[in-house]
């Protein structure tokens, strides 16, 4: 089975040595390094992020910042701090499905925006603040999971604007803007722009280690408003005292004593590498009515397929020629798009995309046949 489902990022570009260096440089510490740490998180990490911020035009207060067991965990915090059962939470359609869950699973009241290839659609979005503002307006504008796409400047501030004049929070989710493939492209993200509109911060903010260095050290962070963060500390207390810090401080070992920005640049590399061949591989077929957008970054290419085409049952299909993707079902909070799928070309490699996409042909092409 080929899988181009899953968000895996390419273990072979894990920096295994590295790692395990660092993780023996805390071990050399002594015993105190396996001690109980702070909720917040180990404050070395966190002053390495900020300065990382910083060089990204995002400025931030490190006590307005707590690690967490990666954004994951950063989703789940503010959903548990900030929804009400029945609150609204609007999201881009589509969407990250698992932070739909986590919004179901605290019973908010899920609205849909549309959206389109540059971002939110402001109409929508003006009239749904209209009709009743939401705790919060959760985006992924930069290679959104599923669909790969960035938000336009325009719409960044547009989104914006519109959320001080309802006064409604943003949570930003940006688990993928290092892996931009032109990096000078990329808008400045929402944070940043919020933090140069001056005034109260609307922007809540979380990104991960889980895409540029491994998922498996679970570190990711959050920065908030002042009153939003101390809530997030409490609720982190509650539930988990705090994350790993042995993975946190063997984290920032491995960040001061190496080169994480060049390993970065290496995994945007191979990742734009094959996101190519997965381009030129999808280009060669013979396929009428199927579409995409050549992703800028990330890890995903979304795929539309004619209308009649049902993914959710052309993956059966797919699964007996063995290899399957993501469904695009599941990532809609309003009415699904059917005919669309999420592929994943950060876990395989040329050859294995290859075949992948062969065999995916294969269970298209009798569908696509039929209209
Ligand atoms: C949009 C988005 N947000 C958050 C996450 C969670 O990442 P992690 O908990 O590994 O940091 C993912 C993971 O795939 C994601 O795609």
């Amino acid at each position: 089975m080929i899988s181009l489902a899953g968000g895996l990022p390419a273990e072979e570009l894990f920096p295994l040595e590295e790692l395990a260096q660092a993780y023996a440089r805390v071990f050399k510490t002594g015993a105190h390094a396996l001690q109980y740490g702070l909720t917040e998180g180990y404050t070395p990490l966190r002053d390495v992020i900020a300065s990382r911020m910083a060089s990204k035009g995002m400025t931030v207060d490190v006590d307005d910042m707590l690690l967490t067991t990666g954004s994951q965990q950063a989703i789940d915090l503010v959903a548990r701090v900030l929804i009400e059962p029945g609150d609204r939470i609007f999201v881009e359609d589509p969407t990250y499905l698992a932070a739909l869950q986590i919004f179901k699973f605290h019973s908010a009241h899920i609205v849909p925006i549309a959206t389109d290839r540059d971002g939110m659609e402001m109409d929508a979005l003006r009239r749904e603040l209209a009709s009743g503002p939401p705790k919060f307006v959760y985006v992924t504008p930069t290679f959104s999971n599923p669909t790969g796409r960035v938000w336009t400047r325009e719409r960044r501030e547009q989104l914006l604007a519109l959320c001080r004049e309802f006064d409604v929070l943003v949570l930003e989710d940006d688990p993928y803007g290092d892996i931009a493939f032109d990096v000078d492209a990329l808008p400045p993200t929402l944070y940043a722009l919020d933090a140069q509109l001056g005034g109260d911060t609307h922007v809540i903010y979380t990104s991960t280690f889980s895409k540029t260095v491994v998922p498996a050290v679970r570190s990711g962070w959050v920065c908030a408003p002042k009153s939003v963060a101390a809530a997030l500390v409490r609720a982190k207390q509650a539930a988990d005292l705090h994350s790993s810090s042995i993975d946190q401080q063997a984290l920032y070992e491995l960040l001061t004593h190496f080169d994480i920005d060049a390993h970065i640049a290496t995994v945007r590399d191979e990742y734009r590498h094959r996101m190519m061949i997965l381009h030129r591989l999808l280009r060669e077929q013979p396929w009428s009515g199927v579409r995409w957008e050549r992703p800028s970054g990330g890890m995903f290419l979304w795929l539309e397929l004619p209308e009649h085409v049902d993914t959710l049952e052309l993956l059966q299909t797919a699964v007996r020629e063995g290899v399957a993707y993501v469904p695009g079902h599941e990532f809609y909070a309003g009415v699904a798009r059917k005919n669309t799928l999420r592929l994943n070309f950060s876990h395989s490699g040329p050859d294995t995309l290859q075949e992948g996409v062969r065999r995916l042909a294969r269970a298209l092409q009798p569908v696509l046949d039929e209209s």
